[in-house]
């Protein structure tokens, strides 16, 4: 009997490894380039594979996505692509990187404003460029007034902080106001606002808020989510106190944002399953995780967003085309470089 048994054993595993291998060698899968942290995705995708039996391999790239994606070519494994800023989002499409997709899903889901027409890119998120002031030193009445375009003014002479002005944050920032005001206006603005700083434009977002708690600036330029993650302790017990050391400001009602997004890449190897994971990424509950995770505001119309964001006050994106945004930016770089912000 157990020589039976082991020998209908032994013939049932040969029998069915044949038809299981295969079947597993085509098990499904997509391959995920991103330069977003493990931290994020990795709870989403997890819960993706979960709902959908459709297993992710995630890239994290550092940097240089689109060079990799281009060197790569028809080869690449590639099949979807989730980066943060407009101008990386629409370098990849200005390369031909990525193809159009059509889906009533993601159309549904993402205002036609943060998607491409022709289906070539999609928002995923977006995130403010605000303003931090300091609690201290500058009425809530004065910061609710504040905009951009106030940082310039010789009141804050010497009390200005900011970042590299070549720092794509800035660049999407800055795009967003020469299509506002015009590349004469831009080239007069950066003067004036470099004239203000308190120091050297360089370091990073959170820095901004270290150094007005530290007396440096009263005010300075950052996204929203980093006042999320210094607020939430998430930074530590040092970061929390500079996140309290300023106001967010959203100015002027009319916010600039940037966005992260995401492509299906032109050689997908696995387009389906690639649209499946974008039509997950859209979904209310991905959505929550996706843009509270890293204090975000979500794309979906709908989505709760986290109670720290919510604090900063009602988003109202400044009326612009992403696509035209991420197009000033070798302008940007140039008026940036002519008026030796970072110097
Ligand atoms: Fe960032």
């Amino acid at each position: 009997m157990t020589r039976l048994r082991s020998a209908l054993l032994a013939l049932s595993f040969f029998a069915v490894t044949p038809i299981v291998a295969p079947a597993q060698a085509e098990a499904a899968e997509v391959n995920l380039y991103t330069t977003r942290e493990a931290g994020l995705l990795k709870p989403l995708t997890d819960r993706f594979t979960a709902e959908t039996g459709i297993q992710v391999n995630t890239v994290f790239v550092q940097g240089g996505l689109a060079e990799r994606l281009a060197a790569e070519g028809s080869r690449s494994r590639a099949d979807v692509a989730i980066v943060v800023d407009v101008g990386n989002l629409m370098e990849l499409v200005d390369r031909d990187l990525s193809q159009p997709i059509r889906s009533e899903v993601l159309e549904g889901a993402i205002p036609a404003n943060l998607r491409d027409p022709q289906g070539r890119w999609f928002a995923l998120s977006t995130r403010a460029r605000a303003i931090y002031a300091s609690r201290e030193r500058i009425s809530e009445a004065d910061a609710k007034a504040l905009t951009y375009e106030a940082l310039a003014e010789p009141r804050f002479k010497g009390r200005v902080c900011i970042r590299s002005g070549q720092h794509p944050y800035n660049t999407a920032l800055f795009s967003t106001l020469l299509i506002a005001h015009g590349e004469p206006w831009l080239r007069d603005y950066l003067t004036k606002l470099k004239g203000n700083l308190a120091r050297r434009a360089a370091g990073g977002d959170r820095e901004v808020a270290r150094d007005i708690m530290a007396g440096i600036c009263d005010v300075g330029v950052a996204n929203t989510y980093y006042a999320g993650l210094m607020l939430s302790g998430r930074g530590g017990e040092e970061q929390k106190l500079w996140g309290e050391a300023v106001r967010v400001v959203l100015p002027g009602r009319e916010t600039a944002v940037n966005i992260t997004g995401a492509i299906v890449t032109r050689h997908a190897p696995n387009r389906a399953e690639a649209l499946r994971l974008l039509e997950f990424m859209v979904s209310p509950e991905a959505q929550t995780v996706y843009a509270n995770g890293n204090f975000e505001n979500p794309v979906r119309p709908g989505t709760p967003t986290n109670p720290i964001v919510e604090s900063f006050g009602d988003l109202t994106p400044r009326d612009v085309s992403m696509p035209e945004v991420a197009a000033r930016r070798a302008a940007v770089s140039r008026i940036v470089d002519e008026v030796g912000f970072d110097r």
